[in-house]
Protein backbone atom coordinates (compact mmCIF):
# COMPACT_ATOMS: atom_id res chain seq x y z
CA UNK A 1 0.00 0.00 0.00
CA UNK A 2 1.27 3.15 -0.83
CA UNK A 3 0.03 5.05 1.84
CA UNK A 4 -0.50 4.91 5.83
CA UNK A 5 -3.28 7.52 5.30
CA UNK A 6 -5.19 9.48 3.13
CA UNK A 7 -7.11 12.55 4.04
CA UNK A 8 -10.10 12.06 1.45
CA UNK A 9 -12.82 14.90 0.60
CA UNK A 10 -11.31 18.08 2.20
CA UNK A 11 -10.46 21.66 1.06
CA UNK A 12 -6.86 22.04 1.79
CA UNK A 13 -5.39 25.61 2.55
CA UNK A 14 -1.91 26.92 2.31
CA UNK A 15 -0.92 30.30 3.36
CA UNK A 16 -1.32 30.81 -0.36
CA UNK A 17 -4.12 28.64 -2.18
CA UNK A 18 -7.29 26.98 -1.38
CA UNK A 19 -8.23 23.76 -3.27
CA UNK A 20 -9.59 20.24 -3.59
CA UNK A 21 -7.52 17.72 -2.94
CA UNK A 22 -7.06 14.47 -1.17
CA UNK A 23 -3.59 13.91 1.18
CA UNK A 24 -1.69 10.80 1.31
CA UNK A 25 0.74 10.36 4.15
CA UNK A 26 3.62 7.94 4.11
CA UNK A 27 6.16 7.56 7.03
CA UNK A 28 4.76 10.86 8.73
CA UNK A 29 5.09 12.81 5.73
CA UNK A 30 3.21 14.14 3.42
CA UNK A 31 3.23 12.28 0.34
CA UNK A 32 1.20 13.11 -2.23
CA UNK A 33 -1.73 15.68 -3.29
CA UNK A 34 -4.03 15.40 -5.74
CA UNK A 35 -6.98 12.90 -6.39
CA UNK A 36 -7.45 9.04 -6.92
CA UNK A 37 -4.39 8.40 -4.45
CA UNK A 38 -5.36 4.81 -4.57
CA UNK A 39 -6.03 2.34 -1.37
CA UNK A 40 -4.15 3.38 2.02
CA UNK A 41 -4.01 1.39 6.20
CA UNK A 42 -6.63 4.30 6.76
CA UNK A 43 -9.05 7.15 5.15
CA UNK A 44 -9.76 9.66 6.95
CA UNK A 45 -12.92 11.58 5.54
CA UNK A 46 -12.48 15.06 5.38
CA UNK A 47 -15.79 16.16 3.05
CA UNK A 48 -17.28 19.30 3.79
CA UNK A 49 -13.87 19.80 6.44
CA UNK A 50 -11.18 22.49 5.78
CA UNK A 51 -8.24 20.40 5.58
CA UNK A 52 -5.22 23.25 7.00
CA UNK A 53 -1.39 22.72 8.30
CA UNK A 54 -1.89 22.66 12.18
CA UNK A 55 -1.38 25.08 13.96
CA UNK A 56 1.83 26.57 15.60
CA UNK A 57 1.76 28.42 18.88
CA UNK A 58 5.23 30.32 18.69
CA UNK A 59 4.37 31.86 21.95
CA UNK A 60 3.46 29.89 25.59
CA UNK A 61 4.54 29.80 28.78
CA UNK A 62 4.26 26.33 30.33
CA UNK A 63 5.66 25.13 33.57
CA UNK A 64 7.36 28.45 34.15
CA UNK A 65 8.69 29.55 37.74
CA UNK A 66 6.17 32.27 38.64
CA UNK A 67 7.08 33.09 42.61
CA UNK A 68 6.91 31.99 45.78
CA UNK A 69 3.41 30.35 46.22
CA UNK A 70 2.54 30.56 42.88
CA UNK A 71 2.12 27.25 40.72
CA UNK A 72 1.75 27.78 37.11
CA UNK A 73 -1.77 25.70 35.89
CA UNK A 74 -0.17 24.09 32.81
CA UNK A 75 2.10 20.73 32.92
CA UNK A 76 3.76 19.87 29.71
CA UNK A 77 1.45 16.85 29.29
CA UNK A 78 -2.19 19.36 29.94
CA UNK A 79 -0.28 21.91 27.99
CA UNK A 80 -0.04 20.32 24.78
CA UNK A 81 -3.25 18.23 25.05
CA UNK A 82 -5.25 21.47 25.31
CA UNK A 83 -3.18 22.93 22.38
CA UNK A 84 -4.37 19.61 19.94
CA UNK A 85 -8.00 20.39 21.02
CA UNK A 86 -7.14 23.58 19.77
CA UNK A 87 -5.97 23.03 16.16
CA UNK A 88 -2.00 22.82 17.14
CA UNK A 89 0.13 20.72 16.19
CA UNK A 90 3.56 22.69 17.18
CA UNK A 91 3.73 25.31 20.48
CA UNK A 92 7.11 27.05 21.07
CA UNK A 93 7.09 27.15 24.78
CA UNK A 94 9.69 29.38 26.82
CA UNK A 95 12.80 27.85 28.84
CA UNK A 96 13.53 30.69 31.48
CA UNK A 97 16.77 31.27 32.73
CA UNK A 98 16.59 32.51 36.92
CA UNK A 99 18.92 35.02 38.01
CA UNK A 100 21.73 33.72 39.40
CA UNK A 101 21.80 30.08 37.41
CA UNK A 102 22.97 28.48 34.47
CA UNK A 103 21.30 29.10 30.99
CA UNK A 104 22.46 24.95 30.14
CA UNK A 105 20.98 24.11 33.85
CA UNK A 106 17.83 25.89 32.54
CA UNK A 107 17.26 23.94 29.46
CA UNK A 108 18.14 20.51 30.83
CA UNK A 109 15.51 20.56 33.56
CA UNK A 110 12.95 22.25 30.78
CA UNK A 111 13.73 19.11 28.99
CA UNK A 112 13.18 17.19 32.53
CA UNK A 113 10.03 18.37 32.71
CA UNK A 114 8.90 17.86 28.79
CA UNK A 115 10.56 15.08 27.21
CA UNK A 116 8.11 12.18 27.44
CA UNK A 117 5.12 13.73 28.42
CA UNK A 118 4.58 15.63 25.36
CA UNK A 119 1.27 15.18 22.79
CA UNK A 120 2.40 16.93 19.93
CA UNK A 121 6.13 18.53 19.35
CA UNK A 122 7.70 21.30 20.89
CA UNK A 123 10.51 23.43 20.56
CA UNK A 124 11.78 25.81 22.98
CA UNK A 125 13.12 29.45 23.28
CA UNK A 126 15.01 30.67 25.62
CA UNK A 127 14.58 33.67 28.11
CA UNK A 128 17.62 35.36 29.26
CA UNK A 129 17.64 36.94 32.38
CA UNK A 130 21.03 37.00 33.82
CA UNK A 131 23.38 37.64 30.83
CA UNK A 132 26.84 37.47 32.54
CA UNK A 133 30.09 36.97 30.96
CA UNK A 134 29.84 32.63 30.94
CA UNK A 135 26.05 33.16 29.40
CA UNK A 136 26.91 35.55 26.75
CA UNK A 137 30.14 34.00 26.02
CA UNK A 138 29.57 30.38 26.06
CA UNK A 139 26.25 29.31 26.55
CA UNK A 140 24.26 31.15 25.01
CA UNK A 141 26.40 30.64 21.27
CA UNK A 142 26.57 26.89 22.08
CA UNK A 143 22.64 26.62 22.83
CA UNK A 144 21.52 28.48 19.50
CA UNK A 145 23.97 26.05 17.74
CA UNK A 146 22.31 23.45 19.24
CA UNK A 147 18.74 23.82 17.81
CA UNK A 148 17.35 27.04 20.32
CA UNK A 149 17.84 29.42 18.16
CA UNK A 150 15.01 31.92 19.13
CA UNK A 151 15.29 34.09 22.66
CA UNK A 152 13.46 36.40 24.89
CA UNK A 153 14.21 39.19 26.41
CA UNK A 154 12.29 41.41 28.78
CA UNK A 155 12.18 45.23 29.69
CA UNK A 156 10.30 44.65 33.20
CA UNK A 157 9.66 42.71 35.48
CA UNK A 158 11.58 42.63 38.82
CA UNK A 159 13.51 39.61 37.93
CA UNK A 160 13.63 39.69 34.33
CA UNK A 161 14.16 43.28 33.43
CA UNK A 162 17.37 43.55 31.54
CA UNK A 163 19.30 46.77 30.78
CA UNK A 164 19.69 48.57 28.01
CA UNK A 165 23.02 47.65 27.45
CA UNK A 166 22.43 44.49 28.43
CA UNK A 167 19.96 44.00 26.20
CA UNK A 168 22.62 45.22 22.92
CA UNK A 169 25.02 42.48 24.55
CA UNK A 170 22.70 39.59 23.99
CA UNK A 171 21.63 41.13 21.16
CA UNK A 172 25.16 41.34 19.78
CA UNK A 173 25.29 37.47 20.38
CA UNK A 174 22.34 37.12 18.04
CA UNK A 175 23.69 39.07 15.51
CA UNK A 176 26.83 36.38 15.66
CA UNK A 177 25.31 33.65 15.65
CA UNK A 178 21.58 34.35 13.70
CA UNK A 179 19.50 33.93 16.56
CA UNK A 180 16.41 35.79 16.58
CA UNK A 181 15.35 38.08 19.72
CA UNK A 182 12.43 38.55 20.75
CA UNK A 183 11.41 41.48 23.39
CA UNK A 184 8.88 42.21 25.54
CA UNK A 185 8.44 46.08 24.82
CA UNK A 186 6.84 48.21 28.27
CA UNK A 187 9.29 50.72 30.23
CA UNK A 188 9.98 49.25 33.73
CA UNK A 189 11.09 52.47 35.44
CA UNK A 190 7.64 54.12 34.12
CA UNK A 191 5.24 50.76 35.62
CA UNK A 192 7.13 50.91 39.04
CA UNK A 193 6.93 54.85 39.14
CA UNK A 194 3.00 54.39 38.37
CA UNK A 195 2.58 51.75 40.51
CA UNK A 196 4.00 53.24 43.76
CA UNK A 197 1.91 56.43 42.66
CA UNK A 198 -1.56 54.21 42.28
CA UNK A 199 -0.79 52.41 45.45
CA UNK A 200 -0.63 55.30 47.60
CA UNK A 201 -3.75 56.63 46.46
CA UNK A 202 -5.64 53.45 47.92
CA UNK A 203 -5.97 52.62 43.67
CA UNK A 204 -5.02 48.73 44.47
CA UNK A 205 -7.81 47.06 42.61
CA UNK A 206 -6.69 44.72 39.63
CA UNK A 207 -8.36 46.84 36.74
CA UNK A 208 -5.55 49.52 38.17
CA UNK A 209 -3.15 46.86 36.28
CA UNK A 210 -4.11 48.68 33.19
CA UNK A 211 -3.27 52.16 34.77
CA UNK A 212 0.18 51.16 35.28
CA UNK A 213 1.11 50.42 32.08
CA UNK A 214 -0.51 52.43 30.15
CA UNK A 215 -0.16 52.52 25.97
CA UNK A 216 2.89 55.31 26.13
CA UNK A 217 4.74 52.70 28.49
CA UNK A 218 4.72 50.08 26.08
CA UNK A 219 5.30 52.54 22.34
CA UNK A 220 8.20 53.85 24.13
CA UNK A 221 9.61 50.67 25.06
CA UNK A 222 9.09 49.07 21.60
CA UNK A 223 10.33 52.54 19.79
CA UNK A 224 13.82 51.51 21.89
CA UNK A 225 13.88 47.80 21.43
CA UNK A 226 13.69 48.62 17.62
CA UNK A 227 16.28 51.37 17.75
CA UNK A 228 18.84 49.09 20.28
CA UNK A 229 17.95 46.19 17.56
CA UNK A 230 18.67 49.06 14.59
CA UNK A 231 22.10 49.83 15.96
CA UNK A 232 23.49 46.37 16.56
CA UNK A 233 21.60 45.04 13.13
CA UNK A 234 19.70 42.40 14.33
CA UNK A 235 15.93 41.01 13.46
CA UNK A 236 13.55 41.61 16.31
CA UNK A 237 10.19 40.00 16.90
CA UNK A 238 8.26 42.45 19.52
CA UNK A 239 6.14 40.19 20.88
CA UNK A 240 2.54 40.57 22.18
CA UNK A 241 1.16 44.19 20.81
CA UNK A 242 -1.79 45.70 22.13
CA UNK A 243 -2.56 48.95 20.51
CA UNK A 244 -2.04 51.62 17.46
CA UNK A 245 0.73 53.40 18.43
CA UNK A 246 3.03 50.54 19.21
CA UNK A 247 2.05 48.83 16.02
CA UNK A 248 2.86 52.07 14.38
CA UNK A 249 6.19 52.38 15.84
CA UNK A 250 6.32 48.54 14.22
CA UNK A 251 5.29 49.93 10.69
CA UNK A 252 7.95 53.21 10.70
CA UNK A 253 10.41 49.97 11.38
CA UNK A 254 9.35 47.46 8.78
CA UNK A 255 8.94 50.63 6.00
CA UNK A 256 12.72 51.82 6.46
CA UNK A 257 13.61 48.37 5.58
CA UNK A 258 14.46 47.11 9.00
CA UNK A 259 13.70 43.28 9.99
CA UNK A 260 11.46 44.03 12.70
CA UNK A 261 8.68 41.57 13.10
CA UNK A 262 5.65 41.90 15.38
CA UNK A 263 2.82 39.79 17.30
CA UNK A 264 -0.20 40.11 18.34
CA UNK A 265 -2.77 37.67 20.37
CA UNK A 266 -6.51 37.07 21.13
CA UNK A 267 -6.69 39.35 24.35
CA UNK A 268 -6.09 42.34 22.36
CA UNK A 269 -8.38 41.20 19.81
CA UNK A 270 -11.55 40.86 22.23
CA UNK A 271 -10.80 41.62 25.82
CA UNK A 272 -10.55 45.08 27.16
CA UNK A 273 -9.54 46.52 30.13
CA UNK A 274 -13.25 46.99 31.34
CA UNK A 275 -13.08 43.40 31.59
CA UNK A 276 -10.25 43.72 34.63
CA UNK A 277 -13.29 45.66 36.50
CA UNK A 278 -15.02 42.50 37.73
CA UNK A 279 -16.42 42.19 40.71
CA UNK A 280 -14.21 41.63 44.10
CA UNK A 281 -11.31 40.09 42.91
CA UNK A 282 -12.51 38.70 39.26
CA UNK A 283 -10.81 41.13 37.20
CA UNK A 284 -7.86 39.34 37.88
CA UNK A 285 -9.10 36.55 35.24
CA UNK A 286 -7.70 39.14 32.80
CA UNK A 287 -4.65 40.60 34.21
CA UNK A 288 -1.47 40.04 31.85
CA UNK A 289 0.44 42.11 30.16
CA UNK A 290 0.52 44.83 28.49
CA UNK A 291 -3.13 45.09 29.30
CA UNK A 292 -5.86 44.24 27.11
CA UNK A 293 -7.05 47.98 26.05
CA UNK A 294 -10.01 49.32 24.31
CA UNK A 295 -12.14 49.16 20.68
CA UNK A 296 -9.90 51.26 19.29
CA UNK A 297 -6.60 49.01 19.78
CA UNK A 298 -8.79 46.21 18.89
CA UNK A 299 -9.22 47.62 15.72
CA UNK A 300 -5.65 48.55 15.18
CA UNK A 301 -4.30 45.16 16.18
CA UNK A 302 -6.97 44.02 13.13
CA UNK A 303 -5.78 46.09 10.86
CA UNK A 304 -1.90 45.25 11.62
CA UNK A 305 -2.90 41.64 11.26
CA UNK A 306 -4.59 42.83 7.76
CA UNK A 307 -2.03 45.05 6.70
CA UNK A 308 1.06 42.71 7.71
CA UNK A 309 2.90 44.67 9.99
CA UNK A 310 2.20 41.43 12.38
CA UNK A 311 3.29 37.91 10.56
CA UNK A 312 2.32 35.93 13.95
CA UNK A 313 -0.56 35.54 15.91
CA UNK A 314 0.51 33.68 19.37
CA UNK A 315 -1.61 32.82 22.28
CA UNK A 316 0.97 34.30 25.41
CA UNK A 317 -0.61 31.35 27.16
CA UNK A 318 0.88 31.47 30.40
CA UNK A 319 -2.11 30.04 32.45
CA UNK A 320 -2.83 30.72 36.24
CA UNK A 321 -5.27 29.22 38.13
CA UNK A 322 -7.91 31.83 40.11
CA UNK A 323 -7.30 30.57 43.53
CA UNK A 324 -4.54 30.59 46.62
CA UNK A 325 -1.89 29.02 44.07
CA UNK A 326 -2.85 31.09 41.00
CA UNK A 327 -4.18 34.92 39.90
CA UNK A 328 -5.06 34.97 44.12
CA UNK A 329 -1.90 34.49 45.22
CA UNK A 330 0.00 35.01 47.58
CA UNK A 331 -2.43 35.14 50.06
CA UNK A 332 -2.92 39.19 51.78
CA UNK A 333 -1.48 40.40 49.34
CA UNK A 334 -4.36 42.49 47.73
CA UNK A 335 -2.53 44.87 45.23
CA UNK A 336 -2.74 44.47 41.40
CA UNK A 337 0.79 44.93 42.06
CA UNK A 338 1.13 41.20 43.19
CA UNK A 339 -1.61 39.59 40.83
CA UNK A 340 0.57 36.92 38.26
CA UNK A 341 0.74 38.28 34.97
CA UNK A 342 -0.91 36.20 32.17
CA UNK A 343 -3.74 34.40 30.93
CA UNK A 344 -4.70 30.87 29.50
CA UNK A 345 -5.30 30.71 25.76
CA UNK A 346 -3.54 27.66 24.15
CA UNK A 347 -6.86 26.16 22.99
CA UNK A 348 -8.79 28.96 22.09
CA UNK A 349 -6.61 31.10 20.08
CA UNK A 350 -6.95 29.52 16.57
CA UNK A 351 -11.02 29.12 16.68
CA UNK A 352 -11.16 32.63 18.25
CA UNK A 353 -8.89 33.95 14.74
CA UNK A 354 -10.51 31.51 12.48
CA UNK A 355 -14.41 32.92 13.85
CA UNK A 356 -13.75 36.81 14.09
CA UNK A 357 -11.31 36.66 11.52
CA UNK A 358 -12.31 34.34 8.55
CA UNK A 359 -16.07 33.63 9.43
CA UNK A 360 -16.65 37.55 9.92
CA UNK A 361 -14.92 38.52 6.65
CA UNK A 362 -11.44 40.52 8.17
CA UNK A 363 -9.02 38.25 6.86
CA UNK A 364 -8.98 35.76 4.35
CA UNK A 365 -8.57 31.42 5.11
CA UNK A 366 -4.95 31.95 3.79
CA UNK A 367 -3.90 34.96 5.82
CA UNK A 368 -5.69 32.51 8.86
CA UNK A 369 -3.31 29.88 7.87
CA UNK A 370 0.34 32.25 7.34
CA UNK A 371 -0.73 34.08 11.07
CA UNK A 372 -1.95 30.47 12.59
CA UNK A 373 1.02 28.46 11.03
CA UNK A 374 3.34 29.06 8.50
CA UNK A 375 4.49 32.57 9.13
CA UNK A 376 5.52 30.45 12.75
CA UNK A 377 7.71 28.14 10.88
CA UNK A 378 9.31 30.75 8.66
CA UNK A 379 9.85 33.06 11.44
CA UNK A 380 11.44 30.68 13.87
CA UNK A 381 13.57 28.46 11.23
CA UNK A 382 10.90 25.23 11.28
CA UNK A 383 9.59 25.73 7.72
CA UNK A 384 9.26 23.74 5.42
CA UNK A 385 9.17 20.88 7.55
CA UNK A 386 6.35 22.48 9.69
CA UNK A 387 3.75 25.25 8.95
CA UNK A 388 2.60 24.10 4.89
CA UNK A 389 0.63 21.61 3.07
CA UNK A 390 3.68 20.12 0.71
CA UNK A 391 4.94 17.35 -0.32
CA UNK A 392 7.87 16.23 2.05
CA UNK A 393 6.29 18.30 4.86
CA UNK A 394 5.71 16.67 8.05
CA UNK A 395 2.10 15.64 7.81
CA UNK A 396 1.28 18.16 10.55
CA UNK A 397 -2.53 18.64 9.79
CA UNK A 398 -5.80 20.07 11.47
CA UNK A 399 -9.04 19.05 10.22
CA UNK A 400 -11.50 22.13 10.90
CA UNK A 401 -15.52 22.02 10.62
CA UNK A 402 -16.20 25.10 9.17
CA UNK A 403 -19.15 25.74 10.38
CA UNK A 404 -19.43 24.67 14.03
CA UNK A 405 -20.91 26.61 16.36
CA UNK A 406 -19.28 26.75 19.87
CA UNK A 407 -19.70 28.52 22.68
CA UNK A 408 -16.24 28.92 24.61
CA UNK A 409 -16.47 27.96 28.26
CA UNK A 410 -14.06 26.32 30.43
CA UNK A 411 -16.21 23.28 31.07
CA UNK A 412 -15.02 21.97 27.77
CA UNK A 413 -11.40 22.74 27.77
CA UNK A 414 -8.69 20.74 28.56
CA UNK A 415 -6.59 23.36 30.02
CA UNK A 416 -5.30 23.13 33.56
CA UNK A 417 -6.84 26.26 34.88
CA UNK A 418 -9.56 26.60 36.88
CA UNK A 419 -11.29 29.38 34.15
CA UNK A 420 -11.06 30.72 30.65
CA UNK A 421 -10.61 34.79 30.01
CA UNK A 422 -13.15 33.88 27.12
CA UNK A 423 -16.03 32.50 28.55
CA UNK A 424 -19.45 32.97 26.31
CA UNK A 425 -17.72 34.15 23.28
CA UNK A 426 -19.59 31.96 20.54
CA UNK A 427 -17.73 31.03 17.58
CA UNK A 428 -18.32 30.05 14.18
CA UNK A 429 -15.46 26.92 13.46
CA UNK A 430 -13.65 24.58 15.15
CA UNK A 431 -10.84 22.09 14.82
CA UNK A 432 -11.98 18.33 15.09
CA UNK A 433 -9.16 16.16 13.95
CA UNK A 434 -5.69 16.56 14.27
CA UNK A 435 -2.41 14.54 13.01
CA UNK A 436 1.36 15.23 13.88
CA UNK A 437 3.44 13.54 11.65
CA UNK A 438 0.76 11.37 10.30
CA UNK A 439 -0.60 10.35 13.72
CA UNK A 440 -3.75 11.06 15.10
CA UNK A 441 -3.47 12.85 17.92
CA UNK A 442 -7.62 14.20 18.76
CA UNK A 443 -9.94 12.65 16.62
CA UNK A 444 -13.53 13.85 16.17
CA UNK A 445 -13.08 15.53 19.36
CA UNK A 446 -11.80 12.45 21.00
CA UNK A 447 -8.19 12.25 22.43
CA UNK A 448 -6.68 9.28 21.01
CA UNK A 449 -2.73 10.38 20.94
CA UNK A 450 -0.48 9.72 23.38
CA UNK A 451 1.45 10.80 25.84
CA UNK A 452 5.38 11.17 24.70
CA UNK A 453 4.85 11.10 21.04
CA UNK A 454 5.54 14.66 20.89
CA UNK A 455 9.36 15.35 20.14
CA UNK A 456 11.24 18.32 20.78
CA UNK A 457 12.60 19.83 17.42
CA UNK A 458 15.99 21.17 17.42
CA UNK A 459 16.27 24.75 14.86
CA UNK A 460 18.54 26.05 13.05
CA UNK A 461 19.51 29.59 13.19
CA UNK A 462 17.67 31.57 10.83
CA UNK A 463 17.24 35.06 8.93
CA UNK A 464 13.40 35.01 8.90
CA UNK A 465 12.49 36.24 5.77
CA UNK A 466 10.35 39.63 5.03
CA UNK A 467 7.17 38.34 4.85
CA UNK A 468 4.44 39.75 2.81
CA UNK A 469 0.65 39.32 2.66
CA UNK A 470 0.70 36.77 0.68
CA UNK A 471 3.09 34.92 2.82
O1 LIG B 1 1.15 38.75 31.10
C1 LIG B 1 1.86 38.03 30.41
N1 LIG B 1 2.02 38.29 29.13
N2 LIG B 1 2.46 36.99 30.95
C2 LIG B 1 3.31 36.11 30.30
C3 LIG B 1 4.71 36.53 30.34
C4 LIG B 1 5.02 37.43 29.21
O2 LIG B 1 5.38 38.56 29.45
O3 LIG B 1 4.91 37.02 28.07
ZN1 LIG C 1 6.15 39.10 27.57
ZN1 LIG D 1 4.49 35.57 27.09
Amino acid sequence: MAFDSIIRGGTVATASDTFSCDVGIAGGRIAALGHDLGEAGRIIDATGQLVLPGGIDSHVHISQPSGPGIVMADDFESATRAAAFGGNTTVLPFCMQERGHSLRQAVRDYHAKADGNCYIDVSFHLIISDPTDQVLGQELPALIKDGYSSFKVFMTYEDLALSDRQILEVMSVARETGALVMVHAENFDAIRFLTDRLERAGKTAPHFHGSSRPIPVEREATHRAITLAELIDVPVMIVHVSNREAMEEIRRAQQRGLKVFGETCPQYLVLTEKDMEGLNMEGTKYVCSPPPRDVASQQACWEGLQQGVFSVFSSDHCPFRYDEQGKLAPKGRTSFRWVPNGIPGIETRLPILFSEGVVKGRIDLNRFVALSATNHARTYGLYPRKGTIAVGADADIAIWNPVREVVISQDILHHGSDYTPYEGIRVTGWPVTMLVRGEIVVDDGKLVGRKGAGQHLARDPVTPPKMTLAQ
